[in-house]
């Protein structure tokens, strides 16, 4: 079990969906058919923040496929789920394949699947899907990968919504010299091989995710998701902090010595209740042109 990555996505989830653009679920909820059960594939779910978040504003019925690589992280997908429903006097039952989760608005039956999405050649996985969708992945995925997820959405006309894609921004207060540096290192790591699809197109990806939308034609709507934290996110901004000096040690082991420095300082702000970090993010949803 990667215990580190499910800690990571627990803590970020609430980061996450406060900062998802309203605006583009909106318009996603209005561009997927609203009659008849709604079948939504989402990609590299992690433990299902993304459904989490979806199901109460998208219409009803649903059908989600849930698939990612890890099933450590798709087996905590229902117990994460149960804790979320029971705060919200929602019922979550198992199913054959899967579980389901009833409210008074909502009906959803959620499959999950293992699979590894380095390739994305399985077109079956987007057969008869109104909805494509995945929050934190599109930075992690290659130019090609975005252009294949295109084309498999055009295949089947379905509408697309991918979230809080890393955009190169970040920003930290109060300021300290190496801010810069860190953020530079951090952002040439980004375009390392991740395992979907070759070299990752990391802070570029809205933009490549933009052009591919519009190439096939798709009407291409995009807005910021930028990760505003304050002093009290603390565990959220050591861990951030780490991962940044981690990412930026590999980038250039010769500035070890600078990048650690660095990170004592910016940990030190945390832990004085004085920090504020920004991290931009942009959301990106796209639906056939009907004209
Ligand atoms: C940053 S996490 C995002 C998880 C989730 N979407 C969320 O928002 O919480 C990226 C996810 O991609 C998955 N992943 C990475 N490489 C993958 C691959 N080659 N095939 C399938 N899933 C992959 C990881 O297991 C992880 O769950």
């Amino acid at each position: 079990m990667d215990e580190s990555l499910a800690h990571w996505l627990r803590l970020r989830e609430e980061a996450d969906w406060a900062a998802r653009s309203a605006a583009l679920t909106y318009a996603i909820a209005a561009a997927v058919p609203n009659t008849g059960t709604l079948h939504v594939l989402d990609l590299a779910t992690g433990t299902g923040s993304n459904l989490r978040f979806l199901c109460e504003r998208l219409p009803s019925p649903q059908r989600w496929l849930l698939v990612d690589r890890s099933p450590d992280l798709l087996g905590l997908v229902r117990a994460r789920t149960e804790e979320w429903a029971t705060a919200r006097d929602y019922e979550v039952r198992p199913s054959a394949t899967g579980f389901s989760i009833r409210a008074e608005r909502l009906s959803c039956v959620v499959e999950t699947r293992q699979m590894d999405l380095n390739a994305l050649d399985d077109a079956t996985l987007f057969e008869g899907r109104h909805l494509v969708t995945a929050s934190a992945l599109l930075d992690l995925v290659s130019d090609g990968w975005i252009k294949t997820l295109a084309a498999h959405c055009r295949a089947v006309e379905a509408a697309a919504l991918f979230t809080i894609t890393y955009d190169g921004r970040s920003s930290c207060d109060p300021a300290e010299p190496e801010d810069d540096l860190v953020r530079e290192l951090m952002n040439e790591h980004q375009h390392r091989d991740k395992g979907l699809g070759g070299p990752a197109a990391g802070p570029d990806a809205m933009a490549a995710a933009e052009r591919a939308f519009e190439d096939i034609g798709y009407v291409v709507r995009a807005d910021a998701s930028d990760w505003v934290m304050g002093p009290d996110a603390r565990e959220f901004q050591r861990e951030l902090i780490d991962g940044w000096a981690q990412a930026a040690r590999e980038q250039q082991p010769d500035a070890a010595a600078a990048i650690a420095d660095w990170r004592t300082r910016r940990l030190a702000h945390v832990d004085a209740g004085r920090s504020r970090i920004t991290v931009g993010h942009h959301d990106l949803a796209a639906w056939p042109r009907r004209d």
